[in-house]
Protein backbone atom coordinates (compact mmCIF):
# COMPACT_ATOMS: atom_id res chain seq x y z
CA UNK A 1 0.00 0.00 0.00
CA UNK A 2 1.38 3.63 -0.86
CA UNK A 3 1.90 5.46 2.21
CA UNK A 4 0.16 8.80 1.42
CA UNK A 5 -2.87 9.32 -1.06
CA UNK A 6 -3.83 12.51 -3.15
CA UNK A 7 -7.58 13.24 -2.55
CA UNK A 8 -9.21 15.92 -4.83
CA UNK A 9 -12.15 17.70 -4.64
CA UNK A 10 -13.53 20.75 -7.27
CA UNK A 11 -11.93 23.18 -4.64
CA UNK A 12 -8.86 22.00 -2.86
CA UNK A 13 -6.31 18.75 -3.16
CA UNK A 14 -4.26 17.27 0.06
CA UNK A 15 -1.98 14.37 1.11
CA UNK A 16 -3.53 12.12 3.95
CA UNK A 17 -0.16 10.68 5.67
CA UNK A 18 -0.99 7.55 7.28
CA UNK A 19 0.43 5.68 10.41
CA UNK A 20 3.42 3.79 9.53
CA UNK A 21 1.24 0.38 10.62
CA UNK A 22 -1.17 1.49 7.77
CA UNK A 23 1.51 0.78 5.05
CA UNK A 24 2.98 -2.39 7.31
CA UNK A 25 0.46 -4.30 8.10
CA UNK A 26 -2.51 -5.87 5.36
CA UNK A 27 -5.98 -6.51 5.94
CA UNK A 28 -7.32 -9.37 7.50
CA UNK A 29 -7.25 -12.53 4.72
CA UNK A 30 -10.32 -13.22 6.41
CA UNK A 31 -12.24 -9.91 5.79
CA UNK A 32 -10.72 -9.78 2.46
CA UNK A 33 -12.32 -13.27 1.29
CA UNK A 34 -15.57 -12.46 2.86
CA UNK A 35 -16.39 -10.05 -0.33
CA UNK A 36 -16.72 -13.05 -2.64
CA UNK A 37 -19.63 -15.75 -1.99
CA UNK A 38 -18.83 -18.68 -4.12
CA UNK A 39 -21.45 -21.29 -4.27
CA UNK A 40 -19.13 -23.45 -1.90
CA UNK A 41 -17.91 -20.90 0.98
CA UNK A 42 -15.44 -22.68 2.94
CA UNK A 43 -13.46 -19.48 4.07
CA UNK A 44 -14.89 -17.49 7.09
CA UNK A 45 -15.99 -18.91 10.07
CA UNK A 46 -19.53 -17.77 9.74
CA UNK A 47 -22.28 -20.10 11.72
CA UNK A 48 -24.44 -21.61 9.54
CA UNK A 49 -26.51 -22.86 12.65
CA UNK A 50 -28.61 -20.01 14.43
CA UNK A 51 -31.33 -20.14 16.72
CA UNK A 52 -33.09 -17.33 14.87
CA UNK A 53 -36.80 -18.03 16.31
CA UNK A 54 -35.44 -18.22 19.66
CA UNK A 55 -34.04 -14.44 18.65
CA UNK A 56 -36.96 -13.16 17.77
CA UNK A 57 -39.01 -14.92 20.75
CA UNK A 58 -36.68 -13.08 23.16
CA UNK A 59 -37.51 -10.00 20.78
CA UNK A 60 -41.10 -10.27 21.71
CA UNK A 61 -41.13 -11.20 25.06
CA UNK A 62 -38.55 -7.56 25.31
CA UNK A 63 -41.02 -5.99 23.40
CA UNK A 64 -44.28 -7.17 25.39
CA UNK A 65 -42.44 -6.10 28.40
CA UNK A 66 -42.09 -2.86 27.29
CA UNK A 67 -45.49 -1.94 25.96
CA UNK A 68 -46.72 -2.74 29.46
CA UNK A 69 -44.05 -0.55 30.91
CA UNK A 70 -44.71 2.61 28.15
CA UNK A 71 -48.77 2.20 28.95
CA UNK A 72 -47.53 2.80 32.74
CA UNK A 73 -45.02 5.96 31.34
CA UNK A 74 -42.70 4.17 33.22
CA UNK A 75 -39.10 5.46 32.36
CA UNK A 76 -37.23 2.59 32.96
CA UNK A 77 -38.23 1.57 29.24
CA UNK A 78 -35.66 4.38 27.98
CA UNK A 79 -32.70 2.58 29.88
CA UNK A 80 -32.34 -0.64 26.77
CA UNK A 81 -32.66 2.87 24.55
CA UNK A 82 -29.72 4.61 26.10
CA UNK A 83 -26.20 4.43 27.19
CA UNK A 84 -25.01 2.05 29.64
CA UNK A 85 -21.67 0.90 31.56
CA UNK A 86 -18.64 1.01 29.43
CA UNK A 87 -17.98 -2.82 31.48
CA UNK A 88 -21.44 -3.98 30.37
CA UNK A 89 -24.66 -4.34 31.84
CA UNK A 90 -24.75 -5.40 35.44
CA UNK A 91 -27.70 -8.38 35.00
CA UNK A 92 -26.18 -9.44 31.99
CA UNK A 93 -22.61 -9.48 33.41
CA UNK A 94 -24.04 -11.42 36.54
CA UNK A 95 -25.81 -14.17 34.27
CA UNK A 96 -22.66 -14.68 32.74
CA UNK A 97 -20.72 -15.21 35.62
CA UNK A 98 -23.09 -17.34 37.13
CA UNK A 99 -22.77 -19.52 34.28
CA UNK A 100 -18.62 -19.25 34.24
CA UNK A 101 -18.74 -20.31 38.00
CA UNK A 102 -20.86 -23.27 37.01
CA UNK A 103 -20.17 -24.17 33.89
CA UNK A 104 -16.62 -22.88 33.29
CA UNK A 105 -15.38 -23.81 36.56
CA UNK A 106 -14.10 -19.96 36.78
CA UNK A 107 -14.35 -18.37 39.63
CA UNK A 108 -15.18 -14.87 39.11
CA UNK A 109 -18.31 -12.52 40.15
CA UNK A 110 -20.30 -10.36 38.00
CA UNK A 111 -17.42 -7.40 38.57
CA UNK A 112 -14.93 -9.73 37.29
CA UNK A 113 -16.62 -9.71 33.78
CA UNK A 114 -16.09 -6.98 30.52
CA UNK A 115 -18.50 -7.11 27.74
CA UNK A 116 -16.99 -6.31 24.90
CA UNK A 117 -17.84 -5.72 21.06
CA UNK A 118 -17.13 -9.65 20.22
CA UNK A 119 -13.65 -11.28 21.75
CA UNK A 120 -11.94 -9.23 19.20
CA UNK A 121 -12.30 -6.27 20.50
CA UNK A 122 -11.01 -7.61 23.62
CA UNK A 123 -7.84 -9.03 21.67
CA UNK A 124 -7.58 -5.30 20.46
CA UNK A 125 -7.37 -4.02 23.92
CA UNK A 126 -5.26 -6.76 25.56
CA UNK A 127 -2.53 -6.02 23.11
CA UNK A 128 -3.63 -2.08 23.40
CA UNK A 129 -3.23 -2.42 27.33
CA UNK A 130 0.31 -4.63 27.26
CA UNK A 131 2.39 -3.85 24.75
CA UNK A 132 4.96 -1.53 23.86
CA UNK A 133 6.59 -1.99 20.55
CA UNK A 134 9.38 -4.81 21.09
CA UNK A 135 7.65 -6.99 23.94
CA UNK A 136 7.35 -10.60 23.32
CA UNK A 137 4.56 -12.80 22.65
CA UNK A 138 4.79 -16.49 22.74
CA UNK A 139 2.06 -18.45 20.40
CA UNK A 140 1.96 -21.32 18.78
CA UNK A 141 2.01 -21.55 14.99
CA UNK A 142 -0.23 -21.49 13.06
CA UNK A 143 -2.39 -19.31 15.21
CA UNK A 144 -5.84 -17.41 14.97
CA UNK A 145 -4.81 -14.20 13.24
CA UNK A 146 -7.28 -11.81 15.01
CA UNK A 147 -4.99 -11.65 17.64
CA UNK A 148 -1.79 -11.87 15.12
CA UNK A 149 -2.36 -8.37 13.71
CA UNK A 150 -3.41 -6.26 16.30
CA UNK A 151 -0.36 -7.82 18.63
CA UNK A 152 2.42 -6.92 15.42
CA UNK A 153 0.21 -3.53 15.03
CA UNK A 154 1.43 -2.68 18.70
CA UNK A 155 4.91 -3.55 17.67
CA UNK A 156 5.13 -7.01 19.61
CA UNK A 157 7.82 -9.49 18.61
CA UNK A 158 6.11 -12.43 17.59
CA UNK A 159 7.81 -16.00 19.02
CA UNK A 160 6.35 -18.96 17.57
CA UNK A 161 6.14 -22.86 18.80
CA UNK A 162 5.30 -25.72 16.87
CA UNK A 163 2.12 -27.57 17.43
CA UNK A 164 0.97 -30.57 16.56
CA UNK A 165 -2.39 -32.51 16.19
CA UNK A 166 -3.10 -31.82 20.02
CA UNK A 167 -2.43 -28.27 19.62
CA UNK A 168 0.37 -26.25 21.78
CA UNK A 169 3.65 -28.24 22.59
CA UNK A 170 4.57 -27.38 26.19
CA UNK A 171 7.62 -28.79 26.39
CA UNK A 172 8.85 -26.37 23.75
CA UNK A 173 7.51 -22.87 26.60
CA UNK A 174 10.74 -23.08 28.61
CA UNK A 175 13.02 -22.99 25.96
CA UNK A 176 11.33 -19.92 24.05
CA UNK A 177 11.76 -18.05 27.28
CA UNK A 178 15.36 -18.84 27.67
CA UNK A 179 15.91 -18.05 23.60
CA UNK A 180 14.42 -14.88 24.16
CA UNK A 181 16.17 -14.26 27.26
CA UNK A 182 19.19 -14.86 25.22
CA UNK A 183 18.56 -13.10 21.68
CA UNK A 184 16.13 -10.04 23.36
CA UNK A 185 17.42 -9.74 26.71
CA UNK A 186 13.78 -9.91 27.98
CA UNK A 187 11.13 -12.74 29.18
CA UNK A 188 7.51 -13.14 27.34
CA UNK A 189 4.75 -11.21 28.40
CA UNK A 190 2.08 -12.80 27.09
CA UNK A 191 1.24 -16.99 26.03
CA UNK A 192 -1.91 -16.40 23.78
CA UNK A 193 -3.56 -19.90 23.32
CA UNK A 194 -6.84 -21.50 21.78
CA UNK A 195 -7.39 -24.76 23.94
CA UNK A 196 -10.48 -25.89 22.22
CA UNK A 197 -10.85 -26.31 18.63
CA UNK A 198 -7.81 -23.69 17.88
CA UNK A 199 -8.40 -21.63 14.99
CA UNK A 200 -7.09 -22.45 12.27
CA UNK A 201 -6.40 -26.00 12.84
CA UNK A 202 -9.54 -27.33 15.04
CA UNK A 203 -7.27 -28.75 18.06
CA UNK A 204 -7.68 -29.30 21.53
CA UNK A 205 -5.09 -29.09 23.86
CA UNK A 206 -5.79 -32.11 26.46
CA UNK A 207 -6.03 -32.42 30.49
CA UNK A 208 -2.24 -33.75 31.00
CA UNK A 209 -0.98 -30.95 28.58
CA UNK A 210 -3.17 -28.25 30.45
CA UNK A 211 -1.51 -29.04 33.76
CA UNK A 212 2.26 -28.93 31.87
CA UNK A 213 1.27 -25.56 30.69
CA UNK A 214 0.29 -24.29 33.92
CA UNK A 215 3.40 -26.16 35.88
CA UNK A 216 5.61 -24.14 33.07
CA UNK A 217 4.57 -20.45 33.05
CA UNK A 218 3.32 -20.45 36.71
CA UNK A 219 6.66 -20.99 37.33
CA UNK A 220 7.67 -17.90 35.61
CA UNK A 221 6.35 -14.28 37.99
CA UNK A 222 5.23 -11.97 34.78
CA UNK A 223 4.20 -14.39 32.03
CA UNK A 224 0.44 -13.73 31.55
CA UNK A 225 -1.76 -16.47 29.69
CA UNK A 226 -4.26 -14.72 27.32
CA UNK A 227 -6.93 -17.95 27.07
CA UNK A 228 -8.97 -17.99 23.89
CA UNK A 229 -12.52 -20.03 24.58
CA UNK A 230 -14.12 -18.58 21.26
CA UNK A 231 -15.49 -22.20 20.48
CA UNK A 232 -15.74 -23.51 23.60
CA UNK A 233 -19.77 -23.94 23.71
CA UNK A 234 -19.30 -25.67 19.88
CA UNK A 235 -17.84 -29.12 21.28
CA UNK A 236 -19.20 -31.73 20.04
CA UNK A 237 -20.96 -35.07 21.89
CA UNK A 238 -24.14 -34.82 24.01
CA UNK A 239 -22.82 -32.74 26.85
CA UNK A 240 -20.47 -30.83 24.88
CA UNK A 241 -17.98 -32.76 25.86
CA UNK A 242 -17.11 -30.03 28.45
CA UNK A 243 -13.21 -29.89 28.66
CA UNK A 244 -11.85 -27.52 31.89
CA UNK A 245 -10.38 -24.47 30.99
CA UNK A 246 -6.42 -23.39 32.21
CA UNK A 247 -8.44 -20.55 33.87
CA UNK A 248 -9.75 -23.22 36.58
CA UNK A 249 -6.01 -23.17 37.94
CA UNK A 250 -6.19 -19.40 38.15
CA UNK A 251 -8.86 -18.53 41.41
CA UNK A 252 -7.37 -15.64 42.48
CA UNK A 253 -7.78 -14.32 39.00
CA UNK A 254 -3.97 -13.19 38.30
CA UNK A 255 -2.74 -15.24 35.99
CA UNK A 256 -4.99 -15.73 33.22
CA UNK A 257 -7.12 -14.09 30.92
CA UNK A 258 -10.03 -15.77 29.94
CA UNK A 259 -11.74 -14.69 26.78
CA UNK A 260 -14.88 -15.52 25.56
CA UNK A 261 -18.06 -14.78 23.01
CA UNK A 262 -21.45 -15.27 22.12
CA UNK A 263 -20.75 -15.15 18.37
CA UNK A 264 -20.25 -18.45 17.93
CA UNK A 265 -23.76 -19.59 18.82
CA UNK A 266 -25.19 -16.01 18.43
CA UNK A 267 -23.06 -14.09 15.79
CA UNK A 268 -25.25 -11.36 15.44
CA UNK A 269 -25.61 -9.18 18.56
CA UNK A 270 -21.28 -9.04 18.35
CA UNK A 271 -20.88 -9.81 22.43
CA UNK A 272 -17.58 -10.69 23.74
CA UNK A 273 -17.08 -11.17 27.28
CA UNK A 274 -14.07 -11.76 29.23
CA UNK A 275 -13.12 -12.19 32.89
CA UNK A 276 -9.28 -10.69 33.28
CA UNK A 277 -6.82 -10.07 36.57
CA UNK A 278 -8.51 -7.37 38.04
CA UNK A 279 -5.36 -4.16 36.54
CA UNK A 280 -5.75 -5.47 33.75
CA UNK A 281 -9.34 -5.17 33.38
CA UNK A 282 -9.19 -1.46 34.70
CA UNK A 283 -7.16 -1.04 31.94
CA UNK A 284 -9.13 -2.50 29.17
CA UNK A 285 -12.81 -0.65 30.78
CA UNK A 286 -10.38 2.65 29.84
CA UNK A 287 -9.66 1.30 26.30
CA UNK A 288 -13.31 0.25 25.63
CA UNK A 289 -14.27 3.88 27.26
CA UNK A 290 -12.02 5.21 23.73
CA UNK A 291 -12.97 2.79 21.68
CA UNK A 292 -16.67 2.74 21.75
CA UNK A 293 -17.69 4.48 24.87
CA UNK A 294 -20.41 1.61 25.90
CA UNK A 295 -21.84 -1.56 24.21
CA UNK A 296 -26.04 -1.46 23.33
CA UNK A 297 -27.93 -2.03 25.88
CA UNK A 298 -30.42 -3.41 23.97
CA UNK A 299 -28.09 -6.20 22.56
CA UNK A 300 -27.06 -7.06 26.07
CA UNK A 301 -31.04 -7.22 27.36
CA UNK A 302 -31.44 -9.71 24.35
CA UNK A 303 -28.52 -11.68 25.41
CA UNK A 304 -29.00 -11.49 28.81
CA UNK A 305 -32.31 -13.51 28.66
CA UNK A 306 -30.61 -15.82 26.18
CA UNK A 307 -27.61 -17.08 28.49
CA UNK A 308 -30.20 -17.19 31.63
CA UNK A 309 -32.78 -19.25 29.46
CA UNK A 310 -32.67 -20.61 26.26
CA UNK A 311 -28.87 -21.26 25.43
CA UNK A 312 -28.56 -24.46 26.99
CA UNK A 313 -32.13 -25.56 25.13
CA UNK A 314 -30.51 -24.79 21.75
CA UNK A 315 -26.87 -25.81 21.91
CA UNK A 316 -27.58 -29.49 21.21
CA UNK A 317 -28.90 -29.28 17.95
CA UNK A 318 -26.89 -26.65 17.27
CA UNK A 319 -23.62 -29.05 18.17
CA UNK A 320 -24.79 -32.08 16.37
CA UNK A 321 -25.50 -30.11 13.20
CA UNK A 322 -21.79 -28.73 13.50
CA UNK A 323 -20.74 -32.30 14.33
CA UNK A 324 -22.51 -33.63 11.13
CA UNK A 325 -20.52 -30.93 9.39
CA UNK A 326 -17.48 -31.79 10.60
CA UNK A 327 -17.65 -35.35 9.82
CA UNK A 328 -18.89 -34.60 6.28
CA UNK A 329 -15.75 -32.53 5.80
CA UNK A 330 -13.10 -35.10 7.52
CA UNK A 331 -14.41 -37.57 5.20
CA UNK A 332 -14.79 -35.40 2.03
CA UNK A 333 -10.86 -34.60 2.50
CA UNK A 334 -9.62 -38.24 2.61
CA UNK A 335 -11.69 -38.86 -0.45
CA UNK A 336 -11.16 -36.42 -2.88
CA UNK A 337 -8.06 -33.96 -1.67
CA UNK A 338 -4.78 -34.13 -3.00
CA UNK A 339 -1.79 -36.05 -0.77
CA UNK A 340 -1.37 -34.23 2.14
CA UNK A 341 -2.50 -34.27 5.83
CA UNK A 342 -5.27 -33.05 7.78
CA UNK A 343 -6.56 -32.43 11.30
CA UNK A 344 -9.68 -34.43 12.67
CA UNK A 345 -11.41 -31.71 15.14
CA UNK A 346 -14.06 -32.67 17.99
CA UNK A 347 -15.51 -29.03 17.94
CA UNK A 348 -15.24 -25.75 16.90
CA UNK A 349 -15.38 -25.11 13.14
CA UNK A 350 -12.08 -25.34 10.95
CA UNK A 351 -10.42 -28.52 9.13
CA UNK A 352 -6.67 -27.60 8.49
CA UNK A 353 -5.12 -29.33 5.42
CA UNK A 354 -1.23 -29.45 4.20
CA UNK A 355 -0.76 -30.51 1.03
CA UNK A 356 2.35 -32.95 0.86
CA UNK A 357 3.22 -30.85 -2.15
CA UNK A 358 5.77 -28.50 -0.40
CA UNK A 359 5.70 -26.02 -3.68
CA UNK A 360 1.84 -25.86 -3.69
CA UNK A 361 1.08 -22.14 -2.95
CA UNK A 362 -2.09 -21.72 -1.38
CA UNK A 363 -2.48 -18.13 -0.84
CA UNK A 364 -1.69 -17.80 -5.22
CA UNK A 365 -4.60 -20.34 -6.03
CA UNK A 366 -7.15 -19.01 -4.42
CA UNK A 367 -8.42 -16.69 -6.46
CA UNK A 368 -8.28 -19.02 -8.85
CA UNK A 369 -10.15 -21.65 -6.71
CA UNK A 370 -13.08 -18.51 -6.01
CA UNK A 371 -13.28 -18.15 -9.66
CA UNK A 372 -14.22 -21.74 -10.04
CA UNK A 373 -16.50 -21.44 -7.54
CA UNK A 374 -14.76 -22.63 -3.77
CA UNK A 375 -13.31 -20.66 -1.38
CA UNK A 376 -10.54 -21.43 1.82
CA UNK A 377 -8.20 -19.14 3.81
CA UNK A 378 -4.79 -19.69 2.73
CA UNK A 379 -2.94 -20.52 5.75
CA UNK A 380 -0.17 -18.41 5.53
CA UNK A 381 -2.56 -15.76 7.14
CA UNK A 382 -2.16 -17.45 10.63
CA UNK A 383 1.69 -17.02 10.40
CA UNK A 384 2.72 -13.28 11.66
CA UNK A 385 4.42 -11.19 8.99
CA UNK A 386 7.95 -10.63 11.24
CA UNK A 387 7.82 -13.20 13.62
CA UNK A 388 10.24 -15.70 14.88
CA UNK A 389 10.24 -18.96 14.78
CA UNK A 390 10.95 -22.02 17.83
CA UNK A 391 11.99 -24.93 15.57
CA UNK A 392 11.91 -28.45 16.92
CA UNK A 393 15.63 -28.50 17.58
CA UNK A 394 15.01 -26.08 19.85
CA UNK A 395 16.50 -22.90 18.02
CA UNK A 396 14.96 -19.43 17.88
CA UNK A 397 15.24 -18.48 13.62
CA UNK A 398 12.91 -15.95 11.88
CA UNK A 399 9.92 -17.46 10.70
CA UNK A 400 8.93 -18.55 6.91
CA UNK A 401 5.77 -18.49 6.41
CA UNK A 402 4.56 -21.70 4.89
CA UNK A 403 2.88 -21.73 1.58
CA UNK A 404 1.38 -25.44 1.10
CA UNK A 405 -1.86 -25.45 3.77
CA UNK A 406 -5.27 -24.13 4.11
CA UNK A 407 -8.23 -23.48 6.40
CA UNK A 408 -11.30 -24.99 5.33
CA UNK A 409 -14.17 -24.28 7.24
CA UNK A 410 -17.32 -26.34 7.92
CA UNK A 411 -19.33 -24.19 9.66
CA UNK A 412 -21.88 -22.50 6.75
CA UNK A 413 -22.79 -25.54 4.40
CA UNK A 414 -24.75 -28.12 4.81
CA UNK A 415 -22.53 -31.64 4.77
CA UNK A 416 -24.21 -32.19 0.85
CA UNK A 417 -22.70 -28.81 -0.11
CA UNK A 418 -19.70 -29.76 2.03
CA UNK A 419 -18.65 -33.05 0.06
CA UNK A 420 -19.50 -31.07 -3.10
CA UNK A 421 -17.27 -28.28 -2.62
CA UNK A 422 -14.71 -30.45 -1.06
CA UNK A 423 -14.94 -32.72 -4.91
CA UNK A 424 -14.21 -29.52 -6.66
CA UNK A 425 -11.74 -28.31 -4.27
CA UNK A 426 -9.80 -31.92 -4.54
CA UNK A 427 -10.29 -31.44 -8.10
CA UNK A 428 -8.50 -28.14 -8.86
CA UNK A 429 -5.78 -28.73 -6.49
CA UNK A 430 -4.90 -31.88 -8.13
CA UNK A 431 -5.22 -30.21 -11.67
CA UNK A 432 -2.73 -27.56 -10.30
CA UNK A 433 -0.33 -29.77 -8.66
CA UNK A 434 0.25 -31.15 -11.34
CA UNK A 435 1.33 -27.98 -12.96
CA UNK A 436 3.38 -26.96 -9.72
CA UNK A 437 6.56 -29.63 -10.25
CA UNK A 438 7.76 -30.61 -6.50
CA UNK A 439 10.97 -30.17 -5.63
CA UNK A 440 11.87 -33.27 -5.90
CA UNK A 441 10.61 -34.05 -9.07
CA UNK A 442 12.29 -30.52 -10.40
CA UNK A 443 15.64 -32.42 -9.25
CA UNK A 444 14.56 -35.74 -11.04
CA UNK A 445 14.48 -33.43 -14.43
C1 LIG B 1 -10.08 -18.01 18.24
C2 LIG B 1 -10.92 -16.81 18.01
N1 LIG B 1 -10.87 -15.79 18.88
C3 LIG B 1 -11.61 -14.69 18.71
C4 LIG B 1 -12.44 -14.55 17.62
C5 LIG B 1 -13.22 -13.28 17.46
O1 LIG B 1 -14.51 -13.54 17.85
P1 LIG B 1 -15.67 -12.48 17.76
O2 LIG B 1 -16.44 -12.82 16.54
O3 LIG B 1 -16.42 -12.70 19.02
O4 LIG B 1 -15.09 -11.12 17.71
C6 LIG B 1 -12.52 -15.57 16.69
C7 LIG B 1 -13.39 -15.42 15.50
O5 LIG B 1 -13.46 -16.18 14.61
C8 LIG B 1 -11.75 -16.73 16.88
O6 LIG B 1 -11.79 -17.74 16.02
Amino acid sequence: MKSSVLVKSDHSSFLIKYADWVKKLPESEIRRLLRFSPKYYFSGGKPGILPVDTFHQIMEEIISEERILLKRKDSKVLEKYNYGATEGNVDLRTILANRLRKRDHVSCSAEDVLITAGSQQTLFAINDCLINPGDIILTTRPTYLGFLLPAEKFGAIIVTLPSDDGGLMPEFIDSAVKLCKQKFNKVPKILYTIPYSDNPKGTTLSSKRKQQIIDIVFSYNDLLIVEDVAYKEIQFGKTGNYIRPLKENDPENQRIAYLSTSTKEAASFRMGYSVLPEGLRHAMVKAKGYYDLCSSEFVQAILARYYEKYIDLTLPLIRQGYEERCKAMVKAIKEYMPDGSSTNPTGGFFVWFEAANQDFDSHSFVQKAIEKGVAYVPGFAFYPQFGYAVTEDSKLVRLERPTNSMRIGYSLLSPKFITDGIKLLGKLMKEETRKVPSKFSTFMV
